[in-house]
């Protein structure tokens, strides 16, 4: 039975007039967005690593790279290389080879975005003519007033958080001690001089809760005096993760080498820096000022003395690889979302119940985990049902010894 709708003669034409109009719609999408200012803007993500022509750096030089593969081709690896490289695409791999394996960051550009840049790169990098006359640094100027706009709101809003936290807590602790002290004395001074309350129990219960209290809050205070919830230090360059994580998409191992195998995450030297800053030297909220005194640390070696934001006492042992390696923790468990923020803050306590906490609640990747082998009453346990999750106490995350030295 045919349906009269699909009647080969109406579809036919149906299918030339879609097909036209296709055609018209890419045609005027490409002119419109061929090698506009937001190419040029885009690019800038590619000129930490790549020329077009002169010196190559992290990456190749991108002169008549759209004659060397398909656009098809170009748009999936730009997007995402090592996608392409791990699935063993030929080409991604001899590439990868090439350049010393340096991986390059996925980039979340849409297929219009990038054969506009591709569109930029033929065009040895320049804008197209008629869109230069459009008054940009107008806009450059607006955007950058924005942006400092915000970050000295997000500053702000962030200040009065802080205060207001620190007062509560101050106050609190502050007023309740105080009252402690007053009971304490009225309770002491009448037992011993003006004796109006005639039983002595209660002198004594009021001595003794006053007392416990003053000692406890004490003793709050000082173990809290080595801890720096919230501690968000001045860092002698602005180094914005907001800006290399979240807005170019730089990966957090691409500068923490160490999270996967060492103990400490490692901070990156300027040489590493230098990969993009060599071309890089201007940055959109501080100008040059800030990227020059990376380049003037790689040029003298004098290292950049980053003020450290988490500090465990000597006696804690911490690792990295063990919780983000065997553990599959993503960062912001402990860091809090680092993408988002301008300047580092501890976010956490750090203290002892905070990591305990974790510990007694948290599930371990148990199954299939090599790291486990060892375990085998556990997995046992585990395999016949009697026991439904494995939370790091259960293997060793709990003893004294295994976060002391
Ligand atoms: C962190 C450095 C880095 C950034 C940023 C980067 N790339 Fe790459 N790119 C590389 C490396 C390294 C290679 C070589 C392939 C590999 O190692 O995976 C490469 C390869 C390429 C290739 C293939 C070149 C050839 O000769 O065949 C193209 C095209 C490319 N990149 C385009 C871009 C574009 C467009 C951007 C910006 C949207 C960009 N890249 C951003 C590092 C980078
Ligand atoms: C381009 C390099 C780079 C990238 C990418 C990067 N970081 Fe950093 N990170 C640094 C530098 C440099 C410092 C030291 C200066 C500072 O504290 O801001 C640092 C500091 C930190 C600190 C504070 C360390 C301390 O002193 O206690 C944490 C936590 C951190 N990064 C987490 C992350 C996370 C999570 C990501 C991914 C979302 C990330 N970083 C991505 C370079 C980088
Ligand atoms: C993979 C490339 C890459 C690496 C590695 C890198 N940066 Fe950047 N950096 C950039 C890009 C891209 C910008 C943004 C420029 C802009 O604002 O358009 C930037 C901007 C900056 C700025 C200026 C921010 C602004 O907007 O004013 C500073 C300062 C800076 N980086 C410092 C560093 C330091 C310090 C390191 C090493 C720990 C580092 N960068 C590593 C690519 C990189
Ligand atoms: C967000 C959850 C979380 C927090 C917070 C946390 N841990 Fe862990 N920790 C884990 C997990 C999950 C494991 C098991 C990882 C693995 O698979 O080996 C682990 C394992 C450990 C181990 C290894 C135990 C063993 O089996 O030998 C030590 C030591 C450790 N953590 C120390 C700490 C210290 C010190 C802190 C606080 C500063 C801390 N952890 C905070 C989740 C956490
Ligand atoms: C289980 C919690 C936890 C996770 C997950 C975690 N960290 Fe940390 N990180 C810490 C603690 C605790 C410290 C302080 C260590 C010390 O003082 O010895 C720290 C310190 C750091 C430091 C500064 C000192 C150093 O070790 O070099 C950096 C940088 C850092 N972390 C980056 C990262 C990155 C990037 C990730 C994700 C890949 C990550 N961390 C995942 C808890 C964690
Ligand atoms: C999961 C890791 C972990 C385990 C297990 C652990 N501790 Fe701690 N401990 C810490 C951390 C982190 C601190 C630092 C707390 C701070 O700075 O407030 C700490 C601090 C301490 C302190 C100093 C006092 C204080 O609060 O700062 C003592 C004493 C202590 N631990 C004893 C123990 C004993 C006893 C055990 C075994 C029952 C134990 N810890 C097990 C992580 C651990």
């Amino acid at each position: 039975m045919m349906n009269t709708f699909t009647s080969p003669g109406r579809s036919g034409l149906l299918r030339h007039v879609i097909t036209l109009v296709m055609i018209l719609l890419l045609f005027s999408v490409s002119r419109l967005g061929a090698q506009t200012p937001e190419a040029e803007k885009n690019f800038q993500q590619c000129k930490a690593c790549h020329n077009i022509e002169g010196p190559k750096l992290v990456g190749p030089n991108l002169a008549g790279v759209t004659q060397r593969h398909t656009q098809e081709w170009l748009i999936r690896f730009i997007r995402n290389s090592q996608e392409m490289i791990q699935a063993g695409d030929p080409e991604a791999v001899k590439l990868w080879e090439e350049n010393n394996r340096i991986p390059m960051p996925p980039h979340n550009l849409t297929d219009e975005q990038i054969i506009d840049i591709l569109k930029y790169i033929d065009n040895g990098g320049k804008v197209a003519p008629e869109y230069l006359a459009a008054d940009q640094t107008d806009e450059a100027k607006a955007a950058q007033a924005a942006l400092a706009a915000q970050i000295a709101a997000e500053q702000e809003a962030r200040q009065i958080r802080l205060q207001e936290i620190e007062r509560d807590a101050n106050r609190n602790f502050g007023t309740t001690f105080f009252i402690s002290l007053i009971v304490l004395l009225l309770a002491l001074f009448d037992l011993f001089v003006t004796k109006v309350v005639k039983a002595r129990f209660v002198h004594i219960t009021m001595s003794l809760v006053a007392v416990f209290i003053i000692i406890e809050i004490t003793y709050k205070e000082a173990t809290a005096l080595g801890r720096q919830q919230y501690y968000q230090p001045t860092q002698p360059v602005w180094f914005s993760h907001k800006v290399h994580a979240e807005q170019n998409q730089i990966d957090c191992k691409y500068c923490h080498t160490g999270v996967d195998y060492g103990k400490q995450a490692g901070i990156p030297n300027a040489g590493l820096c230098m990969n993009c800053h060599n071309v890089v030297r201007q940055g959109k909220i501080t100008g040059t000022e800030e990227i020059a005194k990376v380049i003037k640390a790689w040029e003298t070696g004098q290292p950049i003395e980053w003020v450290r934001v988490h500090n465990l006492p000597d006696h804690v042992y911490f690792n990295h690889a063990q919780h983000v390696n065997a553990g599959k923790l993503d960062c912001a468990e402990c860091h809090g979302k680092v993408e988002t923020m301008h300047e580092v803050m501890q976010v956490n306590s750090l203290s002892m119940g905070w990591c305990l906490d974790c510990h007694r609640t948290r599930e371990v990747q148990f199954a299939n985990n090599g790291f486990y082998e060892t375990y085998a009453k556990l997995h046992e346990q585990f395999k016949n049902g009697q026991i439904r999750k494995v939370t790091p106490d259960m293997v060793g995350g709990g003893e004294c010894m295994k976060c002391h030295y």
